[in-house]
């Protein structure tokens, strides 16, 4: 009895971090502690913890004495909506959060047991990084979860959630996930922060502008979500997970709650505009065809000419990518073709069908992108398409020109279906800029030059830019009628459903980083 009261004396100091003044001040910065966040994230109750009497052995500068409960970092396993995860958080009331040798085997026992079991696997980050005082011994730690990241990558899904500082090579177990969440004012990441900086180049940059949850959501793109609050960044985690399924050998969950799979929406009749320079929002076209309206934006802040991200069809989930012609007129560019490539990888990964929605006038054009590397960007997108073996479905809503048209999953890329609206152009360019290469001499020489430009982007149109010639060639299956769309897509991606493809046997193919 009294070693029983023994050991809970001890698992009640240890689930106590590092003390009450340590866990205000955690409060007092706006964040919750790692037992808190777990409890938050996972079904209530539903946490077990393991290797909760790890203890650090290094005696390097007194360490010895310092005691680590936890060794500042809890792990174990819960579920989620009643689905096995596997999740470890940072506890920055001890020590700091920062990784020590034990803190690393901690977590990688975890990622092992992920892996095994095929389980998704979310890491809370909050962290001062490499434990000082560890020296090699830490950075060996951080060396061992890179490579169980790496080995897990397309295996199990990985999600990381930031909720604190992140920093110097500790950036990189995120950055090798398949998912990365931020909190507005609470999450930081950078390589070097910025009194690194101002010594090295002699840059003034606050914290939050380096490395905070706007900035990597809107200019760098490392991260994937950004969330107003932890609460509000646990609730979108776990409803993230709805679309995913528990591993690479699972297919793509599907919801029981389906909406009706016949629904028709007679706005999309009326939703393109006639005038080809005019723009819409192409998330009302997405929403209109979501069951229950819900879709769960991937990278909503970055690129915003491209759209991406998850719903479900007729119940099952479903990973979109859509020009969005309300921004740079919908066109690829280096970070919308990054964007999409990613997105596409990751649903290939998983299981998860992709529905390509576009309107694209072209690549955009100008140095700034050709010196960016636009040529090898895009290519990542044409790679991501013709690489991926899940079911892929296009829908061509109005614009489809030049290498864009082929980008956005054209049959050529391996696309399964491919359906237009009347709308459709398919060419090599617009109408009114073929017309004047193919027609310049007859505009030029006509006694009313505008007259006959005119005339001739409609002939031009008449004749290249409509979905007709391309259906003539079976290129495209079908010309439908925009209401019917939700129907026809469900139909064709329950068609699709015992799709099996395989690839040339390789090692890896070698995609343009
Ligand atoms: C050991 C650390 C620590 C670290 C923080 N602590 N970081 N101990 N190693 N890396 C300890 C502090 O000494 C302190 O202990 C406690 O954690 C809380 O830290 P505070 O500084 O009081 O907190 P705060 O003011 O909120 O500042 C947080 C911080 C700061 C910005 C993260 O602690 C900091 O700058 N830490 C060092 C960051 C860093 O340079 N890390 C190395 C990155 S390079 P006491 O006992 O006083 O409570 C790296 C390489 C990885 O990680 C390579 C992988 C390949």
């Amino acid at each position: 009895m009294k070693k029983i009261v023994q050991m809970q004396e001890k698992r009640k100091a240890i689930q106590a971090g590092g003390g009450e003044k340590a866990i205000e001040k955690q409060h007092a910065s706006g964040k919750l502690t790692a037992r808190e966040r777990i409890g938050m994230l996972l079904d209530p109750g539903s946490f077990v913890e393991v290797d909760t009497f790890v203890e650090h052995r290094c005696t390097n500068f007194g360490m010895e004495k310092k005691k680590s409960p936890g060794e500042g970092v809890v792990t174990g396993y819960g579920t989620i909506d009643s689905r096995l995860v596997y999740v470890f958080a940072q506890d920055f009331t001890v020590l700091g959060g920062s990784l020590g040798e034990m803190h690393a085997k901690k977590i990688q026992k975890v990622q092992n047991l992920a892996l095994k079991t095929g389980a998704p696997i979310i890491g809370i980050n909050d962290s001062g990084g490499a434990r000082v005082q560890e020296g090699v011994d830490a950075l060996s730690g951080y060396g061992g979860i890179f490579y169980n990241n790496v080995m897990a990558s397309g295996v199990v899904p990985q999600i990381s959630v930031i909720l604190g500082p992140c920093a110097g090579g500790a950036v990189y177990s995120p950055a090798l996930t398949d998912f990365i969440f931020m909190v507005d004012q609470v999450s930081k990441m950078f390589i070097t922060g910025p009194s690194v900086i101002k010594t090295v180049t002699g840059e003034d940059i606050h914290q939050e502008t380096l490395g905070g949850a706007y900035t990597h959501n809107t200019v760098s793109g490392v991260a994937h979500y950004m969330d107003s609050s932890e609460e509000e960044c646990f609730a979108h985690v776990r409803s993230l997970l709805r679309f995913l399924p528990q591993n690479n050998l699972d297919p793509a969950p599907r919801e029981a709650d389906e909406e009706d799979k016949n629904r028709i929406d007679a706005a999309l009749n009326q939703i393109v505009p006639a005038e080809a320079n005019k723009a819409y929002d192409m998330k009302d076209v997405i929403y209109s065809l979501a069951d229950h309206g819900i879709f769960d934006e991937y990278m909503p802040l970055y690129a915003q000419n491209i759209i991406t991200g998850f719903l479900h069809l007729g119940g099952k989930s479903t990973g979109v990518i859509a020009n969005q012609p309300k921004f740079a007129g919908g066109s690829l560019d280096i970070d919308a073709s990054d964007k999409a490539a990613r997105f596409i990888r990751t649903c290939d990964a998983y299981n998860i069908p992709l529905l390509t929605l576009e309107d694209v006038p072209g690549f955009l054009p100008g140095s700034e992108q050709e010196y960016g590397g636009i040529i090898r960007h895009g290519a990542k997108m044409l790679f991501a398409y013709c690489e991926a073996t899940v079911p892929k479905v296009t829908v061509i809503l109005r614009k489809a020109f030049g290498g864009s048209y082929l980008a956005m999953c054209s049959r050529d890329m391996g696309a399964d279906f491919v359906y237009a609206w009347p709308s459709a152009q398919l060419a090599v360019m617009g109408a009114s800029g073929a017309a004047n290469i193919v027609f310049s001499k007859e505009i030029k020489g006509a006694e009313d030059p505008e007259a006959k430009r005119a005339e001739k982007i409609r002939e031009y149109e008449d004749t290249v830019a409509n979905p007709y010639v391309a259906a003539a060639r079976g290129m495209v299956d079908d010309v439908i009628e925009p209401s019917e769309t939700r129907r026809r897509l469900i139909s064709a991606f329950e068609a699709l459903e015992t799709k099996r493809e395989r690839h040339p046997a390789k090692k890896h193919g070698n995609i343009p980083l």
